[in-house]
């Protein structure tokens, strides 16, 4: 749906100061998201992550669309002490339509 994704990457320039995704992107602030719906948490090579987060890769967590759209909505709330630092994104249908955006973006 090209109406969603054109949502997504709009809602994607609240990422975007801390994210990369696409061609030539590296980790900043935040690991680079190509790839990452339905990748293990936490696996991006290079970025160091919080102990929360490299703990729930470590014991099997994956991006799938479910944890993605719990984690955006609250991030804290979904896994305390890790460290993004982003409030979140209140509405369901920017939720959906930053996941459609990532999903375009393979490793
Ligand atoms: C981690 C998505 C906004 C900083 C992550 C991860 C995802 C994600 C999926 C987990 C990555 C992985 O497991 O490899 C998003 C999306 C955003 C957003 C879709 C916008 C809607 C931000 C912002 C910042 C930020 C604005 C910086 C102020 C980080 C950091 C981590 C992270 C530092 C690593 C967390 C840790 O190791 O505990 N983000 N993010 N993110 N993000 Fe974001």
């Amino acid at each position: 749906d090209p109406a969603l994704l054109a949502e997504g990457e709009k809602v994607f320039k609240k990422c975007a100061a801390c994210h990369k995704v696409g061609d030539n992107a590296k980790n900043g602030t935040g690991p680079l998201l190509n790839g990452i719906v339905n990748r293990t948490v936490g696996t991006v090579e290079g970025f160091k992550y919080s102990k929360p987060m490299a703990d729930a890769g470590a014991g099997g967590m994956v991006w799938d669309a479910a944890n993605l759209d719990a984690y955006l909505a609250d991030p804290k709330g979904f896994m305390p002490k890790n460290k993004m630092a982003f409030a979140g994104l209140k509405k369901a249908g920017e939720r959906a339509a930053v996941i459609a955006y990532l999903a375009t973006f393979g490793d």
